[in-house]
């Protein structure tokens, strides 16, 4: 059986010019690696926040290394660096904006300022993309409230089959 790959981008200038470490980038792995019981390749990557740079990214993640899920952090609020919901625009075929929707919904329980984030979702061939918000604390708030969603997702969309650790996360599946 072929590896399954996920993706993970952190868009951040900072993170890139080592500013700060990249605390949020990893805490995606670490949840990732909770949730599921599928073993799972993670192809990490930390980038600036330009916009070809992104989307490029993406692409390779998903063309070349066939990654069935690549979840990005940073660069969804309203700052003019911030370029990855248009990124995620530019690469994926649908959209999928149930995702952002119920994020910021999950998200306003924890902070106001929810609403800033214009995170969003959407397909590419088999590769499933997520945004979520750069802080850290937004990783589990958001991923926690949409990831029940993902595994059926990706086997819609023809990806590879993923488990998770019913008592860490319960993946729902209408027709099984
Ligand atoms: N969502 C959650 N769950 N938790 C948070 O702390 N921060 C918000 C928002 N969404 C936040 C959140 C803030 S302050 C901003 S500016 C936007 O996400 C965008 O963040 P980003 O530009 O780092 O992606």
């Amino acid at each position: 059986m072929s590896t399954i790959r996920i993706g993970v981008i952190s868009a951040s200038d900072r993170a890139t010019a080592g500013v700060y470490d990249d605390i949020s980038g990893k805490a995606i792995e670490e949840t990732l690696r909770e949730y599921l019981t599928t073993d799972f390749q993670a192809v990490y990557r930390v980038i600036a926040d330009e916009q070809p740079l992104i989307e490029a990214t993406m692409i390779e993640m998903s063309d070349e290394l066939g990654c069935c899920l690549v979840v990005t952090t940073g660069g969804t609020g309203p700052a003019p660096r911030d370029v990855t919901p248009e990124a995620t625009e530019a690469v994926c075929d649908k959209m999928l904006p149930g995702f952002g929707e119920l994020m910021r919904s999950t998200s306003l329980q924890y902070v106001p300022t929810a609403i800033l984030s214009r995170q969003t979702a959407g397909t590419r061939g088999s590769t499933l993309v997520i945004n979520l918000p750069g802080r850290p604390k937004a990783i589990r708030e958001c991923l926690d409230a949409v990831f029940p969603a993902v595994p059926y997702c990706i086997d819609l969309i023809g990806g590879p089959r993923l488990e998770t650790d019913e008592a860490v996360i319960k993946a729902f599946r209408p027709r099984s």
